[in-house]
């Protein structure tokens, strides 16, 4: 596939096939997906693959965990916007679209609950990648080489006919995780991507997010002096 095609094709897909994706097309994605920069080469992710009755303990204890009114753990609030913002509206437009296409009115509390709980069950896909750094890589560049890594995840499932959503929902509840697969305290969790095939007739993988023109978010420096040497 193109790449250009690939990245223009990749979107979050929230509604899947129950086929299984076997470990040889997992780890075939993750090799390729290996091949991501990193600051100095630290290759600083480390990837849990889930699938069968371990990904169904874990979307189980999920759920049970908001069911119990147990709030995200805290050093996994990695979205936050201030509200009036352009952030904050971009967010709103996204589950607007979300909640149009499911047919889930704004005030239907039960039924946003509802999807929820599904983002905290990964969609149902029928397997999910954790990605994991180790607690010793203290700055930021790690979390840019693991954006780096989730990227390629995202393009080389394309290949494969997989969707992909990458989701924080599926990581807020870090002790779940961890003691269904033995992620040991000493890795930070820090990201979920639910991989599966799509089920294009799901409503909510119709959504069109919109991006920013680019124009809006770029400026141009030294383009209007005389380049002719
Ligand atoms: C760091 C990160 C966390 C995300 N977490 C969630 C999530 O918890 N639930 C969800 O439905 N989508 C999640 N997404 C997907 C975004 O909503 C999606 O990328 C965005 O709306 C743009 O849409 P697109 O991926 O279709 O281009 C996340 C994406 C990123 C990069």
């Amino acid at each position: 596939m193109d790449i250009i095609e690939a990245i223009k094709m990749r979107k979050s897909i929230r509604g899947f096939r129950p086929d299984p994706v076997s470990k040889e097309v997992l780890r075939g994605i993750l090799e390729i997906a290996s091949n991501a920069p990193s600051a100095m080469n630290t290759q600083p992710w480390e990837f849990t693959v889930l699938t069968g009755m371990v990904l169904e303990n874990i979307r189980l204890g999920n759920v049970e965990m908001l069911n119990s009114g147990a709030m995200p753990h805290p050093e996994h609030i990695v979205v936050g916007w201030p509200l009036e913002s352009v952030y904050r509206r971009r967010q709103v437009e996204l589950a607007k679209q979300i909640f149009r296409l499911m047919g889930i009115p704004r005030e239907d509390k039960q039924k946003r609950a509802e999807w929820m709980k599904r983002s905290l069950r990964y969609f149902d896909a029928p397997a999910a990648i954790i990605i994991s750094v180790d607690r010793s890589l203290t700055e930021a560049s790690p979390l840019l080489g693991i954006g780096a890594v989730m990227q390629n995840i995202c393009l080389a499932a394309l290949e494969y006919g997989l969707g992909t959503c990458i989701e924080n929902q599926g990581a807020v509840y870090p002790e779940v995780l961890r003691k269904f697969t033995g992620i040991p305290g000493s890795k930070q969790i820090i990201i979920s991507i639910a991989i599966g095939y799509p089920d294009w007739d799901f409503p909510a993988n119709k959504v069109e997010s919109s991006k920013e023109p680019v124009e809006r978010v770029t400026t141009w420096c030294g383009f209007n002096q005389n380049m002719s040497l």
